[in-house]
């Protein structure tokens, strides 16, 4: 892996060069201002590419760099407990806890700009996929800055409990694929939030801290509303892309593809060397390249013309059923032909390494996007999900009970998912967004 710079992201920068710098850098309130300022440059213009013409040599971090030295890290189960609200020292403790997930969650959202949108060759991923987890970052930044403030403003400070880093475990364990991160990080661990935030308001506003209350209740439980959307819609625009309903959306930095290929084409390279246009195709993330979405999609004869649903990029969101009628849609691959979540694992990080996209056929395997999602979950998240749900604040997120209910823990019963082979490895992270949404 390259060294990453940990100077501050800069108008020359692209975007992912710009997530990779808030990855690779330690302070939280640094991390803090480099998201602002990226957020900034990508806003009014200033970064115009999500990825550099050459950036097959970068890739996102194994783990982001932290404040480990200041923010002492301990095992999931060594975390002190944070209890009621009823004293100070507990609400210091639950303050102190959402601190630190808002913390992991900007890290969480650059990871997905940086590890996904080095894998051009097997999402395209449109402009607007990063717009939203741009904005994702943002807003955790906000909640973290927020929080932070308020925990200093009760007698604390970050760093002052004890931590654990069960949210990069769960992390870790879907960097090979961005439906499952979709689905795990922003369907499960997300939506938890949402399932517990009432719950800690309450806490709070129960025991005369009404500031707290009001700034998870009126600031961050909203915006996590819409960070569990921009899951749902994004699993939703993949599984629609795969089963043709809809085309895919223009991929970010298409130009660099045109200007790419021209180059090219004007210097020639010698005939035993790589073919021009593919070499070109390559250095853009070309999805034509062998192996890329595009080419994958036609081999499995799903069309890619507007002739297919015309929901366009991923902000549509709601309804599957519009271009019901595509034969891709009613013609699921045969077990025979696809590839599951776990041999759909490409090296984590992109680059020339690229796996061809196995998502596409992992999703035809099933007959609703939300099959998937349970296809998903159960691979990569040990556990089920425990119930209660807050069910109005995820119908406001655009996931019905058809989609967390069949994941649902038995009432004081085993887990749900227990069986899932992965799960006698450990692989699949069970941890759980307990104290307030990421
Ligand atoms: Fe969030
Ligand atoms: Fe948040």
């Amino acid at each position: 892996m390259v060294e990453l710079s940990s100077a501050p992201p800069c108008a020359t920068d692209s975007l992912v060069e710009c997530a990779l710098k808030v990855l690779q850098c330690p302070d939280p309130w640094q991390k803090a201002e480099y998201t602002y300022s990226t957020v900034r440059m990508w806003r009014d213009g200033t970064i115009k590419r999500v990825r550099p013409v050459e950036w097959r040599h970068l890739r996102a971090p194994d783990r982001p760099a932290r404040s480990d030295d200041k923010v002492r890290v301990c095992a999931p189960g060594e975390a002190p407990r944070r209890g009621k609200g009823g004293s100070l020292a507990s609400r210091q403790a639950l303050l102190h806890s959402a601190v630190h997930i808002e913390n992991w969650a900007v890290d969480l959202s650059w990871d997905v700009v940086a590890r996904f949108g080095l894998r051009a060759h097997e999402y395209e991923l449109p402009r607007e996929f990063f717009d939203d987890f741009v904005t994702v970052a943002e807003d955790e930044c906000r909640h973290f800055t927020a929080l932070a403030k308020r925990l200093e403003e009760v007698g604390s400070h970050y760093g002052a409990f004890a931590v654990h880093d069960g949210l990069w475990e769960s992390a870790a364990a879907t960097a090979h694929s961005l439906p499952a991160r979709l689905a795990v990080e922003h369907c499960v661990h997300e939506a938890r939030g949402l399932d517990v935030l009432p719950g800690t308001v309450a806490k709070f506003a129960n025991n005369g801290d009404a500031e707290s209350a009001a700034l998870l209740r009126d600031v961050i439980y909203p915006e996590e509303i819409s960070h569990c959307a921009a899951g749902v819609r994004w699993i939703r625009y993949l599984y629609d892309v795969a089963h043709g309903r809809r085309p895919p959306a223009p991929p970010a930095d298409a130009d660099a593809q045109v200007e790419a290929e021209a180059e090219a084409e004007a210097t020639p390279l010698p005939a035993a060397s790589t073919n021009g246009a593919a070499a070109a195709a390559a250095a853009a993330g070309d999805a034509d390249a062998p192996g890329g979405l595009s080419a994958r999609l036609r081999e499995l004869g799903v069309g890619t013309s507007s002739a297919c649903g015309e929901e366009g990029a991923g902000g549509g969101g709601g309804d599957t059923t519009a271009a019901a009628t595509s034969t891709a849609s009613t013609s699921p691959l045969p077990p025979s032909a696809t590839t599951g979540p776990a041999a759909a694992a490409p090296a984590a990080g992109g680059g020339a390494e690229e796996a061809s996209a196995a998502w596409v056929a992992d999703a035809r395997r099933h007959v609703s996007v939300e099959a998937w999602f349970h296809s998903l979950v159960r691979a990569h998240f040990w556990g089920g999900l425990k119930p209660p749900f807050n069910d109005e604040a995820r119908a406001r997120a655009g996931f019905g009970p058809e989609w967390y209910l069949p994941l649902a823990q038995p009432a004081g019963g085993a887990p749900a998912a227990a069986a899932h082979p992965e799960a006698a490895s450990g692989a699949p992270a069970a941890v759980e967004a307990d104290t307030a949404a990421a």
